[in-house]
C-alpha cells in the first residue's frame, strides 16, 4: 500500500480461470475454517445436519457427551451416505445394509460380522474432521493441522462480546441461500467495500448505517476486516436502530458475523461451487430463535433490496471480467479511508496472493 501511484486490481484470471480456482480451494478453503451453522439448530445429543462442502458430504452431529463432531457423510462398509438433511437419531444406521454407528462414529453393529472370522468392529469408525465452535457459530475444516479459530482471529471474540454482550444466547432463527454466479472472491470484495453503497445499497444506506461514519479497516493480527458504522439515525432507518452502533467481522476467506445497530445478529457466509458459482447463505439470529414481526421486517427488506441489489452487481462483474476489454482498474486507495476508500479490497488481494502464489 505504500506504492507511488495507486494499486490495480488483480487480474481477471483470478477470477475466471478454472486453475486458479482448483489452487485457490486447495490452498485457501481447504486449509481454512468454513461454517456450518448455528450450535443451536442441533441441540440435543443425536441431532445431525448434513451438507456439502468442496464436492465432499458431510455432516455435523451433537454427541451424547454434548460435543459436536463432524463426519464424511460415507459408511465404513461400501460407502452409501449415512444422512441426509437434518433429523435426531439414536444411532447412525446405514440405509444399505443396516450397520450402525454410536454418535461419536464408532461402529457399533454391523449384521451378519460376528461369523466373519476376524472381524474387527472395534476398530471401525467414521472419518472425522476438525470443529471448532466461535461465539456460538459451527465451523469445520478438512485441515487436521489447523490451529483454532481464537488464535486465527485473536481478539475478534472479545470485540463482538462489547458490541452485543448476549450473542452467546442467540439463536438460530432463519437462512436463505443463493446461486451467485460468480467466483466467491468477487463476492467478498463486494461485500468488503462500501463504496457502492451510496450508489447502489440507498435503503441500506439511509436504513441501517451512517455513511458519514462508514468505515472498514483490518483487524488485529488475524486475516480480519471489522466494518464500522454509527447507526441509520434519519427518517428512512429501518427500525429503531437505538443502542448500539453498527460492526461486522469479515474472517478471510467466507464468513461474516454482523452486528446491525441495536444488537440484530446476522451472517454472510459463502461457500465456493465452482470458479464462477458461489452460493452465499444468509443467516440471523434471534434471543429465542423466533422471527418475531420486527426482525421479519429487517430481513424482508434486506432480502428484497441489499441482498438483491448485491446478486446483480456480482453476477454482471463476473461476466465483466470474462470481457476481452477488460484490464484491471485503479483501486480508489484514499489516505483517510472511510466509506469510499477500497483499502479493504487491497487488503483481500495482499491475503489471496500470499496464498496462493
Ligand atoms: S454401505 Fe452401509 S451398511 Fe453397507
Ligand atoms: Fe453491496
Amino acid at each position: 500500500m505504500n506504492e507511488i501511484g495507486p494499486i490495480h486490481a488483480l487480474t481477471a484470471d483470478y477470477y475466471t480461470d478454472p486453475g486458479i480456482y482448483r489452487r485457490t480451494v486447495e490452498r485457501i478453503f481447504e486449509r481454512s475454517w468454513q461454517y456450518v451453522c448455528h450450535e443451536s439448530q442441533i441441540p440435543e445429543a443425536g441431532d445431525f445436519l448434513a451438507f456439502t462442502l468442496l464436492d465432499q458430504d458431510l455432516f455435523v452431529v451433537r454427541g451424547r457427551d454434548g460435543g459436536v463432531r463432524c463426519f464424511y457423510n460415507v459408511c465404513r462398509h461400501r460407502g452409501h451416505p449415512l444422512v441426509s438433511e437434518t433429523g435426531r437419531a439414536r444411532v447412525l444406521v446405514c440405509p444399505y445394509h443396516a450397520w450402525s454407528y454410536e454418535l461419536d462414529g464408532r461402529l457399533r453393529a454391523a449384521p451378519g460380522s460376528k461369523a466373519v472370522p476376524g472381524f474387527d468392529a472395534s476398530a471401525i469408525c467414521l472419518t472425522e474432521l476438525r470443529v471448532d465452535t466461535f461465539l456460538g457459530f459451527v465451523f469445520i475444516s478438512l485441515d487436521p493441522e489447523i490451529p483454532p479459530m481464537a488464535d486465527l482471529y485473536p481478539g475478534v471474540a472479545n470485540a463482538v462480546r462489547a458490541l452485543c454482550p448476549d450473542i452467546g444466547g442467540r439463536r438460530f432463527a432463519h437462512e436463505h441461500t443463493a446461486h451467485e454466479f460468480c467466483n466467491w472472491l468477487v463476492a467478498v470484495e463486494n461485500y468488503n467495500e462500501c463504496y457502492h453503497c451510496g450508489h447502489v445499497h440507498k435503503s441500506f444506506a439511509d436504513g441501517v448505517i451512517d455513511g458519514a461514519t462508514y468505515d472498514i479497516q483490518p483487524f488485529g493480527v488475524g486475516r480480519v476486516l471489522n466494518h464500522t458504522s454509527k447507526a441509520a439515525s434519519g427518517e428512512g432507518a429501518w427500525y429503531d436502530t437505538s443502542g448500539s452502533d453498527y460492526g461486522s467481522f469479515y474472517l478471510f476467506p467466507a464468513f461474516s458475523l454482523q452486528i446491525y445497530p441495536g444488537g440484530v445478529v446476522n451472517t454472510y457466509y459463502w461457500r465456493p461451487v465452482a470458479h464462477d458459482d458461489t452460493i452465499v447463505h444468509r443467516g440471523w439470529f434471534s434471543r429465542d430463535g423466533a422471527v418475531d414481526d420486527a426482525l421479519q421486517k429487517v430481513i424482508d427488506l434486506d432480502r428484497e433490496t441489499t441482498f438483491a441489489e448485491d446478486l446483480a452487481l456480482v453476477k454482471a462483474v463476473q461476466r465483466g471480467l470474462g470481457s476481452r476489454g477488460y484490464r484491471p482498474g485503479p483501486l480508489v486507495v484514499s489516505p483517510s479511508c472511510g466509506i469510499n476508500s477500497e483499502h479493504s479490497i487491497a487488503a483481500l488481494h495482499q491475503w489471496v496472493r500470499e496464498t496462493i502464489s
